[in-house]
């Protein structure tokens, strides 16, 4: 017990919540991360843009160490990243991951799936994670699917399922990879504004997106990559009025004007 709190007590304070320093990362001969600088603050949003294979999701799944990285560094709340075990299941848990396949639990209901995290990982108990479950499902405005099946649900309502999910075992982050690109249109802004009220509450959030409204008015911050570098960063604004390198102008034009 000491020991936890002289830690504590040790850690720096710091308005950074993940940092990234150097980051290399390499798939054989593919430098998919290259030289990786990115801090981003408490309550910030982030949205990452950039190309088909520029490494915005190789990038996601670094931060909760879903891929390992060959050199460089990444602190979550000032800790570096755990190698393994339990540890490692409790950063997960602190970094929320919602991914552009819902990935809920196909054989337990919607309450089941959103309950299942607190118990195991969180050890809360039974009741208390499902009061907490009922009242995120009501939050993200599904709570009347509780007792179905995800397969009985909406793409749209599967994905707030999964944002659910994630926001229970209360993260400190939350990662977003292209949550609204396996959506019907129709279903895209029902997700959308779930993660814009979670943006107003000042929640973290890093999220790969092409929903160019979704980073113009909830972003701090639009970071544009391409081939494993960020080629640029800036507010949304001064991002898509005026963006600085050609990569950038080149990949707006791309996907402002078709
Ligand atoms: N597990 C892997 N093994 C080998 N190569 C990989 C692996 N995962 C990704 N890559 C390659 O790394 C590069 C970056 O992939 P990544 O998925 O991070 O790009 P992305 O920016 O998310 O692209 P998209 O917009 O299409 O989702 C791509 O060239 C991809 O083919
Ligand atoms: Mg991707």
């Amino acid at each position: 017990m000491t020991k936890v709190s002289v830690a504590k007590e040790d850690a720096v304070p710091t308005g950074e919540l993940v940092v990234l320093k150097s980051v290399n990362k390499h798939f054989g001969a593919l430098h998919v991360l290259q030289d990786i600088d990115l801090s981003i603050a408490r309550g910030e949003v982030v949205v990452v843009i950039g190309p088909s294979g520029s490494g915005k999701s190789t990038l996601c799944r670094t931060i909760n160490r879903l891929e390992t990285i060959d050199s460089g560094a990444i602190a979550i709340d000032g800790k570096p990243l755990p190698q393994e075990g339990r540890e490692l299941a409790r950063l997960r848990a602190d970094v929320g991951m919602v991914f552009q396949s819902f990935n809920l639990f196909a054989h337990k209901t919607v309450l089941e799936n959103v309950m299942l995290g607190q118990v195991k990982v969180r050890k809360a108990d039974k009741k208390q994670a499902e009061e907490k479950a009922r009242a995120l499902l009501d939050r993200v405005g599904v709570a009347t699917q509780a007792d179905k099946y995800p397969a009985q649900l909406s793409g749209g309502q599967q994905q707030r399922v999964a944002i659910a999910r994630a926001l229970a075992m209360d993260p400190k982050v939350m990662l977003f990879d292209e949550p609204t690109s396996a959506l019907d249109p129709e279903m895209i802004n029902e997700v959308l504004e779930v993660m814009q009220q979670l943006a107003r509450d000042g929640m973290t959030m890093i999220v790969v997106t092409h929903e160019m409204g979704f980073a113009r008015s909830a972003a701090n911050r639009v970071v544009f990559m391409a081939d494993g570098r960020i080629v640029e960063e800036a507010v949304p604004d001064q991002f898509f009025s005026n963006p600085r390198s050609d990569r950038a102008k080149d990949f707006l034009s791309k996907i402002l004007h078709h």
